[in-house]
């Protein structure tokens, strides 16, 4: 193998680990999500995160966050870590850092 193949051989490898990675984490970020979020911010009747975004964007944005294309990371990780009105803060032993990136990840769309 010349040095060149060499070298593009292992940039080959690293895209493809690179992306299976990101998709396990979605994955990881979707799973948390729809096991603490989804009850409060899904697109089913009662769910009281999903009724005050709406009330709040009135139409402007989606209310149902996982349609949403407009949420920054540092939003996402702030309001998972302080809550905000009803919505509860999360300990690090419900979702932990390495969760809270997944769910990032998942959410954000500059992440
Ligand atoms: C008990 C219900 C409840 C749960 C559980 C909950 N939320 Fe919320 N969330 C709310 C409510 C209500 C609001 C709107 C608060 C307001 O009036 O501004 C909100 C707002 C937000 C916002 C701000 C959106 C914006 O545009 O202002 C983000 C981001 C968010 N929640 C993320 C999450 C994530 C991620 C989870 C899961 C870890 C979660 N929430 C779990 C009730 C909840």
């Amino acid at each position: 193998m010349s040095r060149l193949t060499g070298i593009l051989f292992l940039m080959a490898v690293a895209l493809i680990f690179g992306a299976a990675t990101a998709q396990d984490q979605q994955q990881r970020g979707k799973e948390v999500y729809d096991y603490w979020c989804i009850n409060c911010h899904g697109s089913f009747p009662g769910t009281p995160g999903t009724q005050a975004l709406e009330v709040l964007y009135r139409g402007l944005k989606p209310a149902d966050l996982e349609e949403r294309t407009d949420l920054p990371a540092e939003l996402v990780r702030l309001y998972v870590r302080t809550g905000v009105s009803i919505m509860p803060t999360f300990r690090k032993t419900e979702i932990s850092d390495e969760d809270l990136e997944a769910l990032t990840a998942y959410l954000a769309f500059d992440y």
